[in-house]
């Protein structure tokens, strides 16, 4: 239906919608102002895209109007659309969970490098330990059908989003979530794989993050201690007990120095063929090594 004179068309809602986030200090205010827009129509972005003078009904007017003050307000688009694509996998997402970040997708890729090949007859057992929306628990269990993964979370609410995605994705038969502290709740030397993007950030940096972080993304997500590294030395201690022997751990860190640290973290402790890998801006990122 093409609009009525004087009716507002999609072409002017994006418009200005484009304007309202470029003035609230956004990038990319064009892309997420189409995301917005297919968000609310239901529809994917490019098809958003097209026909931009037919009609927005006042209905949908409302709701992108809604949608765009949250925006507007630096809610992290993601959180405001619902989901975001991980691997090919569409997850879901809420205020409890961290957004999955592109890097993370490359943690999962070296985490099926590291797992054993698959053997017939054999179920491997990983685990994700702080798997918030459980990205890398389905990613893994969507792409090694012989893998069965534990994810473990601190929050309820988190866990929570996590079952509901592995439920959604037809994977809860090989992912079982738990809400626990870390691997507090498996037994030892169960384990073929431990992977885990911890929150490993400084306390003090906090607070200056751009506002879709630091002020919409769960603190328990993001807040490493002091150091950044609380967490995160508290998973490699008790990696060894629940690898079996020679199984891989696998972290995401802060990056750049932080990998270096973490790698001699996991020297220390006794790991073996520790190595370091750069996300795809080049920067060191994951560190592994063997219990
Ligand atoms: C950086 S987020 C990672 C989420 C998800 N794995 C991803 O890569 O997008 C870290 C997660 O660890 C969880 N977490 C923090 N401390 C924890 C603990 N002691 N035990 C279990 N989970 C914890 C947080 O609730 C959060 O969901």
């Amino acid at each position: 239906m093409r609009a009525a004179p004087g009716a507002p068309t999609r072409r002017a809602e994006l418009a200005a919608a484009v304007d309202r986030l470029s003035a609230a200090g956004i990038p990319s205010a064009r892309v997420d102002a189409e995301w917005l827009l297919a968000a609310v129509l239901g529809v994917g972005r490019v098809e958003a895209r097209l026909d931009l003078d037919r009609a927005l009904p006042a209905a949908v007017a409302a709701r992108y109007e809604a949608a765009v003050g949250r925006r507007a307000r630096r809610e992290p688009l993601q959180q405001i659309v619902g989901w975001e694509a991980f691997r090919g996998l569409r997850v879901r997402l809420t205020a409890d969970v961290l957004v999955p970040r592109p890097e993370t997708e490359t943690l999962v890729e070296w985490a099926l490098e590291l797992l054993p090949p698959p053997r017939p007859g054999v179920r491997l057992l990983a685990l994700d330990l702080g798997t918030g929306s459980g990205v890398i628990a389905c990613a893994l269990a969507a792409e090694r059908r012989d893998v069965d993964v534990v994810a473990i979370d601190m929050s309820r609410a988190a866990a929570a989003v996590a079952r509901e995605n592995a439920r959604q994705l037809g994977l809860a038969e090989h992912v079982t979530v738990v809400v626990g502290d870390l691997s507090d709740p498996l037994g030892r030397g169960c384990a073929d794989l431990l992977v885990s993007n911890p929150p490993y950030l400084p306390s003090a940096i906090l607070s200056g993050l751009e506002p879709e972080v630091g002020a919409h993304e769960p603190r328990l997500a993001l807040d490493g201690g002091g150091d950044g590294l609380r967490v995160i030395r508290r998973i490699v201690t008790s990696a060894r007990e629940v690898l079996r022997p020679s199984a891989p751990l696998l972290l995401e860190t802060a990056g750049g120095s932080q990998a270096g640290a973490v790698a001699g973290l996991l020297r220390a402790a006794g790991f073996t063929g520790v190595g370091v890998r750069a996300d795809l801006a080049g920067v060191d990122r994951f560190v592994a090594g063997r219990a």
